[in-house]
């Protein structure tokens, strides 16, 4: 079998990586891609995520079974659509089912519909409007974009000045373009953040191990919010009441409303949330797998990875394990300057090997071949697992230690928050 999947980052190379693992698996493309994903026996296809009919061209021409969407921009711009109007399966869900990322006053709601636990909030598009709610809830409150801002819509202001500045750069100064046109305006919650993902499938789901994130740029949980800097799985401190709860009365309804809508729900549906004092509530949801969970959690993947995909495409039951002992944990090497400017083009040290994976996102071959360099902002991760937390710390931090990571730079505290 052949496939194909669509995307350029970390998160792709560890789904396409482990789609390759399967033995029933001759051939894994990536479409774009990256260099460093060749390094694994990937082959990358030059061709856009959004360049739809060339991507159904080469899946038809290249008899590819069915192809893995990666990026949320895909699947909002209805790439899944698209490749079922030419008679190809995609995993990922429609345009209209990946709503749930792509506004977030639907996903608000949908949530109010269905009771499913989250911050109460109303949406504006006139800033008199949502200046006025600001002042009448005070402060600390949360503004976002209703639309895909690339993580960059969410400002957590501490002071009523600062929500109603953020809420006039987006509807005065339009500073996310269309994503800003509206707003929705939250209650700050405080507890621990934690991701619960699940594949799906109509109203039949299937739970991965809980992940938590380290979305700022340094130690300490300090500086500007990134796409994610390090993350580990599974979150040991957490209760599994905490996550059953979550299932029933975050991920089931929602799975249901959306069937009830009109919209069921096809692939991976990435629920943020937090822990308050009154239970797991809902901060985000996205319509695809994390970057980098993904590379944390699919390493635990002990059944076959083509197979359970090609069952849940089929509506049949796939049969799902995970590796019940141990963490894995992993740190994102990013450009120095991360995510605000930063230089391209510094030498990678080598591939790990053995009991640590290297998963490369922003990496690209010299012109000459010899070399892989720096592409992006995230470039790699490093991820093992080990018995504990601090045991997969301590490989993963000796391994960074022995590597020449100048121009580069990462957290040192990835998982800390477990010990
Ligand atoms: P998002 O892009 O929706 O994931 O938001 C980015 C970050 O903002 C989250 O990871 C949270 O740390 C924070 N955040 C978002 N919504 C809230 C909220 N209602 N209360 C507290 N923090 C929030
Ligand atoms: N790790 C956060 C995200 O993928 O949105």
């Amino acid at each position: 079998m052949k496939l194909l999947v669509v995307g350029s980052g970390g998160r792709e190379h560890a789904i396409a990586k482990k789609l390759l693992e399967s033995p029933q698996v001759e051939q894994v493309f990536v479409a774009p891609g990256n260099d460093g994903m060749t390094l694994d026996g990937l082959d990358l296809v030059n061709i856009g995520i959004s360049e739809h009919s060339k991507l159904i061209d080469f899946a038809k021409s290249h008899a590819v079974a069915w192809t893995f969407i990666g990026p949320d921009d895909a699947l909002a711009a209805g790439i899944v659509d698209d490749f079922e109007a030419a008679g190809l399966k995609a995993f990922g869900p429609s345009r209209l089912a990946a709503e749930l990322e792509w506004s977030k006053d639907f996903a608000k709601s949908i949530m109010k519909k269905y009771n499913v636990p989250t911050a109460r909030y109303e949406t504006f598009s006139d800033f008199a409007a949502a200046k006025a709610y600001i002042e009448k809830e005070g402060a600390p409150i949360v503004v976002k974009a209703d639309g895909l801002a690339l993580g960059k819509g969410v400002v957590v202001a501490e002071t009523v000045e600062e929500a109603v500045a953020a809420a006039q750069d987006m509807l005065l100064d339009n500073k996310f373009g269309d994503s800003g046109a509206r707003v929705v305006i939250e209650e700050f919650l405080s507890g621990e953040e934690f991701s619960l993902f699940a594949f799906a499938n109509g109203e039949r789901y299937y739970i991965l191990p809980t992940a938590q994130d380290h979305k700022r740029a340094y130690d300490g949980d300090k500086g500007p919010n990134t796409g994610g800097m390090g993350a580990y799985a599974p979150v040991p401190h957490l209760a599994a009441e905490v996550v059953e709860t979550s299932i029933q009365t975050i991920i089931k309804p929602v799975l249901e409303g959306m069937i009830a809508e009109g919209r069921p729900y096809l692939g991976v549906l990435y629920a943020g949330l937090i822990l308050t004092a009154d239970g797991p509530k809902v901060i985000e949801f996205n319509s695809r797998f994390g970057d980098p969970e993904t590379q944390i959690i699919l390493p635990r993947l002990t059944s076959d990875f083509a197979q359970n995909i090609t069952d849940i495409l089929a509506g049949k039951e796939p049969k799902i394990t995970w590796l019940d002992a141990g963490v894995t944990l992993g740190v994102v090497v990013a450009s120095e300057g991360y995510p605000l400017a930063y230089e391209k083009g510094v030498k990678l040290p080598a591939k790990t090997e053995e009991d640590i994976i290297t998963y490369y996102a922003g990496a690209q071959f010299a012109e000459n071949g010899s070399a892989l360099l720096s592409n992006g902002g995230r470039v790699y991760m490093l991820v093992t697992t080990a018995d504990s937390v601090r045991a997969a710390q301590e490989r993963i931090y000796d391994q960074l230690e022995k590597q020449d990571t100048a121009g580069l730079f990462y957290r040192t505290d990835i998982g800390s928050k477990a010990l």
